[in-house]
């Protein structure tokens, strides 16, 4: 195999600012230098004493790490802890009326949940359901809004030993139906109806539609509803119960259920760009650690933040950064029901100013979308508050991690790009903001205690611009222990067993590490093109037209071509109205110029084709694999309504 050309060049690097370095926990690269030293010297050491300092334990462990090294791994197996407590009890001391969460709703009304009253809330649920027949090891749907109760109902589950499934309350029926089949959950969790942007979601209707209409013939023997609309629902007897009839009368105690450190602490759906979902399994103790270890290195957590990820979570990015990271920790965060542009475009930046986020983390599409509303409306909120950015879920172009940084960071908060994956728990590849300086568009290097590399197909390590695929070499405690019900995919799909004879974990993304050790992710492995036999990556080409002024958002795939193998066709979002007739075509032979100057002919896509949007799925990444079949004018035959914008593909497809 050809190693992955690497095309864009981006120079600029940045610094960690200075009033920020001063506070830091980690403030210089010499002390990230050595906890990295440290990791390498001792690995299974390393976290092991990382475990014992940030986790509350129930029971101490005495083995680091057991494995094999490849495909099994276990963490601190014999500890003995609860989730629950690590994320309430703890801080229930001197913090007990520290706001937990500061939940803002789509209309604007707020409220104060402090950490008592989630403590309170989420003993009394996990009396309930336990009352309702649910045990340890028994596997709980959570279907709900962005809410504290969602939390509530997550730490619910972990305090009884229950496993959760949250299915994120925008799928509809057959994914809520796959997944309640494939979990065999005994309960669901869900709410009258959600509220997003103005407009109401079915969500309790959903539910009924993917449930059997026998209850006997259903491993479903409960259904609890939260009241958030006061909606008229259907109830069925015997089976339905709304929230506060489950909680009436429980004690606000509830003993946590001692678990190890290796039990199943929630099972969770990677919708995937291919195949049928996974269901990702991850264990207690070793995601715990990577939650908290990374909201102290990477969002470089203080008492007084006030932490906002816009993340739903019905994604892993809710797990890590919503409802276990914050709370072990002890944060004050912001859960927001609504969306970034309601009641108008600059909601997201309403919401920082009048809460007064310090740290702010969403993903490059939301962000690309915001930089469409142009650099005044940020201006023209009091965003002093803020002093730490984060991106995640996809590689975000070189430009729009510059808008991010002096439109909304004001030049004075250091961005995070944090790599990771639904798979690896937590984050992996992100600077640690204090210590490390950035280059827009890389993820710059792992953590401390993961070792990352670049390698080719038999598992050899590549040099400084040579992209290939992006592999973990040692286990890490937050990651994945196994596809639920699907061993066999897990061992098949996760790992790359190179000539060596050693394994590592493979994340399916292409990348290339620079001369520093930086890396850059180039997209994933399946969307790589092979142009006239360069197998180029499509972060870079993407990146550049988006650096183009007119470009808001850009996707390139390849179609088969006689000549040059595959040609390149880029699906391109401008800024303003979207050109037609002789303005399209002169705007996309500009573009094609410009990609020509900006990284070289072979980059220039063949075909440019505009759209006022690009097919996504609900978390915001491109769907590559639908575009391409639009390039080679073929018909889409798959279930497209998992899809966030399914009408946009008509659209591209008429706009040759
Ligand atoms: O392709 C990478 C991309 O998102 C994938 C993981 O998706 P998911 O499991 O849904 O988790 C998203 C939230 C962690 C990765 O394999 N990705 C995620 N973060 C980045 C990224 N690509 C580039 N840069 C990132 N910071």
């Amino acid at each position: 195999m050809p190693t992955i050309e690497s095309i864009l060049h981006e120079t600029r690097c940045f610094e960690p600012p200075h009033p920020f370095t001063e506070n830091a926990r980690i403030k210089d690269r010499a002390t990230y230098d050595a906890l990295v030293e440290e990791a390498t010297q001792d690995w299974d050491g390393f976290w092991a004493r990382r475990a014992r300092e940030e986790i509350t334990w129930i029971t101490p462990f005495t083995k680091p790490y057991r494995g094999d090294h490849a495909t099994r791994h276990t963490w601190f197996e014999d500890g003995v802890l609860n989730a629950s407590v690590n994320c309430l009890d703890r801080h229930l001391g001197a913090h007990r009326h520290k706001p937990a969460i500061i939940f803002e709703g789509d209309d604007g009304a707020t409220e104060i949940w402090s950490y008592l009253r989630m403590h309170q809330e989420v003993c009394r649920f996990a009396n309930g359901i336990k009352e309702k027949g649910i045990q340890r090891g028994d596997r709980v749907v959570i279907y709900m809004p962005m809410h504290p109760r969602a939390v509530v109902a997550m730490l619910a589950c972990a305090r009884i030993g229950a496993i959760h499934s949250v299915v994120f309350a925008g799928f509809s029926t057959k994914a809520l139906k796959d997944r309640i089949a494939d979990t065999g959950a005994k309960m669901v969790i869900t709410a009258d109806e959600a509220v997003r942007g103005g407009k109401t979601i079915p969500l309790k209707q959903t539910v009924d539609l993917s449930l059997p209409k026998i209850t006997k013939k259903s491993s479903v023997k409960t259904v609890v509803i939260m009241r958030r609309t006061q909606a008229d629902i259907s109830m069925k007897p015997g089976r339905d119960l709304f929230w506060e009839e489950l909680t009436h009368g429980q004690p606000d105690i509830c003993p946590p259920e001692p678990m190890g450190s290796e039990d199943p602490l929630f099972i969770l759906y990677t919708s995937g760009s291919t195949g049928k979902p996974k269901g990702i399994l991850h264990t207690t103790a070793g995601y715990l650690l990577g939650a908290i270890l990374s909201m102290k290195w990477v969002f470089d957590y203080q008492s007084d933040d006030i932490f906002w990820c816009t993340a739903d979570v019905g994604w892993i990015t809710g797990h890590t950064y919503v409802a276990y990271g914050p709370m072990a920790v002890g944060a004050t965060q912001l859960i927001f029901e609504g969306t970034p542009t309601h009641p108008h475009a600059g909601r997201f930046w309403e919401v920082v100013e009048k809460h007064r986020v310090t740290t702010f983390y969403t993903a490059p599409t939301a962000i690309r979308s915001l930089i469409k509303t142009g650099k005044e409306l940020p201006k023209s909120y009091n965003l002093s508050s803020l002093r730490l950015l984060g991106s995640v879920g996809e590689p975000i172009n070189p430009e729009a991690w510059i808008w991010y940084k002096e439109t909304v960071g004001e030049n004075r908060c250091p961005v995070v790009d944090t790599w990771w994956q639904t798979e690896t728990g937590s984050h992996m590849i992100a600077p640690l903001p204090g210590a490390l300086a950035t280059k827009p568009g890389s993820c710059t290097l792992p953590l401390p205690g993961i070792f990352a590399s670049v390698v080719d197909e038999t598992g050899h390590e590549l040099g400084p611009g040579q992209g290939g695929l992006l592999v973990i070499k040692k286990p890490w405690p937050s990651q994945l222990r196994t596809i639920w019900g699907d061993d066999e995919r897990y061992r098949k799909n996760y790992f790359l067993h190179g000539e060596s004879g050693k394994s590592f974990y493979l994340a399916s993304d292409s990348a290339v590490r620079d001369e520093e050790g930086y890396f850059w992710i180039m997209g994933r492995m399946d969307d790589v093109l092979t142009v006239s036999g360069h197998r180029l990556g499509t972060m870079e080409i993407e990146s550049s037209l988006v650096a183009s002024p007119g470009v808001a958002e850009a996707a390139v795939v390849a179609r088969p071509d006689d000549l040059t193998g595959e040609a390149i066709v880029a699906f391109v979002v401008p800024h303003g109205a979207c050109p037609t007739g002789q303005a399209a075509s002169q705007m996309a032979e500009e573009l094609r110029q410009w990609v020509t100057q900006e990284i070289g002919a072979i980059a220039k896509p063949r075909e440019i084709r505009f759209g006022d949007n690009l097919p996504k799925t609900r978390s915001g990444k491109i769907m590559r694999r639908l575009l391409r079949l639009i390039a080679k004018g073929e018909a889409i035959s798959q279930d497209t309504s998992t899809l966030e914008n399914p009408a946009i593909l008509e659209q591209l497809k008429e706009s040759l």
